[in-house]
């Protein structure tokens, strides 16, 4: 009998602004999932910020709206540990229009706590080096346990002095 192992993976979620009111029933989702927090952080972005982490987007007609409402609440960053995190938590958020997501996928996390294409609760890296880079924006440089936990944490700001 064969059995398949995917590696030990990390990506980055945020609960967005408007998925701040229902966090708690994300998180659960998010255990159920099989994923480990390994690091959080609330906070509310700047413009700037938001802007930078949404750069691929700044051609698109919706950047403003997605950038003012990034800035509009408290977001949630979470690095997510799993076999296979990054496609698994992308599975597990859905589509992109809850819309869409409701009638495909009823029980993803954008079609229970998401209301449109601009508010869909939750962001996931959409590949590694994504993932990678915004793991060293958000929490610094961090290295990882074999069981998804942290292992070293350098900050942002020793790692730019
Ligand atoms: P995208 O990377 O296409 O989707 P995903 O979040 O599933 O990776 O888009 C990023 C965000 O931009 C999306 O979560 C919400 C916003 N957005 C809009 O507001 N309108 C749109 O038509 C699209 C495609 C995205």
């Amino acid at each position: 009998e064969l059995e398949y192992f995917f590696p030990m993976e990390q990506t980055v979620a945020c609960i967005k602004p408007d998925g701040i009111g229902t966090k708690d029933a994300i998180i659960d989702k998010i255990h159920e999932a099989g994923f480990r927090i390994a690091a959080q952080k609330e906070t509310t972005i700047t413009k700037d910020i938001a802007e930078e982490f949404y750069a691929e987007h700044k051609d698109k007609e919706y950047f403003n709206d997605l950038v003012q409402h990034m800035c509009s609440g408290p977001t949630m960053f979470m690095v997510l540990s799993r076999e296979d995190a990054v496609s698994g938590w992308r599975e597990a958020i859905g589509p992109t229009d809850p819309e869409k997501a409701k009638v495909e996928v009823p029980d993803c996390i954008r079609a229970v706590f998401g209301s449109s294409v601009l508010e869909n609760a939750v962001h996931g890296s959409s590949d590694p080096e994504h993932a990678k880079k915004s793991i060293e924006k958000v929490f610094g440089h961090l290295e990882f346990n074999s069981d998804g936990t942290v292992k070293e944490m350098k900050p942002v700001t020793e790692q730019e002095e």
